[in-house]
């Protein structure tokens, strides 16, 4: 079968797993060609499958030579259905992986549930060597079944001020298009908080704790965003934003738990925007994602997935030149939020129109980074040619 890209919206409704072949192989390219750097050597990675996720477990296994643990929510073929992109991805890890002899094992399923953690603990205890150094949280979720009361929340993309109308990007139609953001209902707030909150970090460390897996000197890190101030009617004051303050509540929390016990410690990570399939459906961050690649690009400061994810490990979270704000954060968005980036940025928000926007912003970088996270737009892969399911259904992550 070809596979054709197929969109809507934000959403991406196909994937080329042969073109997820080739994302992972450029990320593992870009760390290979960095130096080589001391960091952990076993990790656990929530969140696994793609995004910065994923970057970060390149760049650990690759820069580090860590053996990685991944948890993911991930699809495999179903029918004529070709499966998530994650699941690639994952696959193409694994390939990548085994070849240069590193443990990459994979746990597919629900990382919110008791039993997963069970089951990694259970792994790390009998075929991991019995410890971690290193578990980093990066999940996206729309949903999570709270494993003690068994209810399900769902998270809101709201405004929890006023609702707000802003322009966004829709890849789908190629256009620059109003979206309204509703305001929220407390039930919605209290439900984004108990889906993106720091809850089920907690639940993670508490668990490992009692395993007794976690390595003297273990570090976990969370990631989050904050933004600047064009997009903190919809982050910063949304719902989300409610939820990333509460991971960072959390972090406070176990980096004590975890400093008196192990030695340890616990970091919030605030990165730069991206387009990944959690933020490509955030309203309006396309368009600031667009116009800040235009900007950062001309001051040669634009960073892709790996290269902020290898930033982040190698100078902050195993190097000397950490960037630590006074919330006790860390800051590789530091380039992002310089003021310069900023003040261009919002002079370019302030003149974009549904006419001008492919031309004054990086739409076109913008899009290509879009379509390269489902395994389309890279040049030296063949979309015409047939893709076969079936051999392809054989694989497993
Ligand atoms: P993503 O959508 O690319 O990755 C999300 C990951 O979570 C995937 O591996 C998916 O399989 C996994 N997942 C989702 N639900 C799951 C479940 N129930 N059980 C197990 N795994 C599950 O998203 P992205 O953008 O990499 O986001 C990761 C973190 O980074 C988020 O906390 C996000 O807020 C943060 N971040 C993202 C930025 C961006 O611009 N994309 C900027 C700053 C922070
Ligand atoms: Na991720």
């Amino acid at each position: 079968m070809v596979i054709k890209p197929r969109l809507k919206g934000g959403l991406a409704l196909t994937n080329h797993p042969i073109g997820a072949k080739e994302f992972v192989k450029r990320q593992i390219d870009y760390v290979k060609s960095q130096d080589k750097y001391e960091g952990p050597k076993k990790v656990l990675i929530i969140g696994s499958s793609s995004g910065y996720g994923l970057a970060t477990r390149i760049s650990l296994a690759f820069g580090a030579g860590a053996e990685t643990i991944g948890v993911a929510f991930e699809k495999g073929v179903e029918g004529k259905r070709v499966g998530s992109a994650g699941w690639w991805n994952t696959i193409a890890f694994n390939e990548a992986a085994e070849k240069e002899g590193l443990v990459s094992k994979n746990f597919i399923g629900d990382a919110f549930s008791m039993e997963m953690k069970d089951d990694v603990i259970k792994f790390i205890k009998e075929e991991f060597g019995g410890k971690i150094d290193l578990l980093i949280y990066s999940l996206a979720s729309g949903v999570r079944t709270d494993p003690i009361d068994g209810i399900t929340y769902r998270s809101a993309l709201k405004s929890t001020t006023k609702e707000i109308t802003g322009p966004t990007i829709n890849f789908e139609k190629e256009t620059m298009e109003e979206t309204t953001m509703g305001v929220a209902t407390p039930e919605e707030i209290k439900s984004t908080v108990k889906v993106m909150g720091g809850e089920d970090w907690k639940l993670w460390i508490e668990a490992l704790d009692k395993g007794g897996v976690l390595s003297e000197g273990f570090k976990t890190v969370a990631y989050s965003y904050l933004g600047p101030k064009v997009t903190y009617g919809i982050y910063k004051e949304g719902t989300i934003g409610a939820a990333k303050r509460d991971l960072e509540h959390t972090s406070d929390i176990l980096n004590d738990f975890l400093k008196e016990k192990y030695n340890g410690e616990a970091y919030v990570s605030l990165s730069k925007a991206l387009m990944t399939r959690a933020s490509a459906v955030i309203p309006i961050f396309p368009l600031y994602a667009a116009l800040l690649y235009k900007v950062m690009k001309e001051k040669g400061i634009h960073e892709g997935t790996i290269e902020q994810k290898h930033r982040l490990l190698t100078q902050m979270v195993y190097g000397n030149n950490p960037v630590i704000d006074e919330e006790r954060r860390l800051r590789p968005d530091n380039w992002e939020m310089r003021e310069d980036v900023q003040e261009e940025v919002e002079a370019l928000w302030d003149k974009v129109t549904p006419e001008n926007f492919k031309q004054i912003s990086d739409y076109a970088g913008a899009r290509a980074e879009f379509m390269q996270l489902n395994g389309f737009d890279f040049d030296n892969v063949d979309y015409d040619a047939d893709v076969d399911l079936d051999e392809l259904a054989k694989l497993v992550p």
